[in-house]
């Protein structure tokens, strides 16, 4: 059973993992790649704790103990997991995963956390590559209760194990998919929201208006355009390379209308606007 996990990338992904882990007892370090960013990342989970509170209910555990650091090294023999959680790119998955796992304990599962890579494309650039497998943690992790796990064709049953045992702790139930770019999750979400997006582009409808008549219509829980801004647009777009250059589908080519919110820094609700504006900015 994993009590302490490192989590690498305190971005939208790291904190809220790390909010949920908190919740659940189990100790985090933190890792990112400045003190700054850091800081700026305890703020974010204080606020996610409390609306974890507020949308979750209490707690079922003492709070586990957070550290934050830029150095990873130290902290990897004291942890019982690794979890990355870094930009969606997967030279800099690589580089980190390298790293991590050549310095990890022989038996510590190594987790990509990543919306669309597949899990084998990193399995070589890890100094043990059955102990690595994927997660796609949804945002906000400390919500969703379902988690979807990738089982790479090189992961081996040790770490699938370990990974349940934590995922247990963390009162999340895996649903187990093949390797693929986007598995299912983000090759089902992710040309539905680049096709919303055009939609506006195109003039057929507004923001406000496509997201209401897929909540008003359909019963979806957020409109595509809302849960663009939730996502991040930055590594939404990130997403739908990776899904349009491994499998050549053009309805995955991200549009215009994201790829200009992105070049003008307007990335959705972590950087106060998006399809959306908002009051509150983490950083
Ligand atoms: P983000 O852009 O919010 O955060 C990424 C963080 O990684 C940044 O703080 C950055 O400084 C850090 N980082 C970059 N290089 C690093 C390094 N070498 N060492 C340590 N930290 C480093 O990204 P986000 O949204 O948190 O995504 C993280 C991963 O989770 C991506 O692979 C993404 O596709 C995946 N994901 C994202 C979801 C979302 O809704 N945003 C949902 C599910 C998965």
């Amino acid at each position: 059973m994993a009590h302490r996990i490192l989590v690498l990338g305190a971005g939208v992904m790291g904190t809220g993992i790390t909010t949920l882990a908190l919740r659940h007892g189990v100790h985090v370090t933190l890792v990112d790649t400045s003190d700054a960013i850091l800081v700026a990342a305890r703020t974010r989970i204080a606020a996610e704790l409390r609306m974890a509170q507020l949308v979750a209910g209490p707690a079922e555990a003492d709070p586990g103990v957070l550290e934050t650091t830029t150095s990873v090294l130290p902290a990897i023999g004291m942890a019982d997991a690794v979890i990355e959680a870094v930009v969606e790119d997967a030279v800099v998955k690589a580089d980190v995963l390298a790293t991590v796992s050549a310095a990890a304990p022989p038996g510590t599962p190594i987790i990509t956390n990543t919306s669309s890579i597949p899990v084998d494309e990193l399995a070589d650039a890890v100094a043990r590559p059955e102990n690595l497998l994927g997660t796609h943690f949804m945002n906000p992790s400390y919500v969703i209760p379902t988690v979807e796990v990738i089982r790479g064709p090189r992961s081996g049953e040790p770490a699938m194990a370990a990974v349940a045992d934590l995922l247990a702790v963390l009162g999340r139930k895996p649903i187990v998919v093949r390797d693929a770019p986007g598995f299912v999750t983000s090759r089902l979400l992710h040309p539905m929201i680049n096709d919303a997006a055009r939609i506006v582009q195109e003039g057929t409808a507004s923001t406000e208006d496509v997201d209401a008549l897929m909540t008003g219509c359909l019963g979806h829980p957020t409109g595509p355009l809302r849960t663009a801004d939730l996502i991040g647009i930055d590594n939404l777009v990130d997403a739908l390379w990776v899904l349009h250059k491994r499998t050549g589908d053009d309805r995955s080519r991200p549009c215009d209308l994201l790829l200009g919110k992105v070049r003008d820094g307007h990335h959705g609700r972590k950087t106060g606007r998006g399809f959306y504006d908002y009051e509150e900015v983490f950083r």
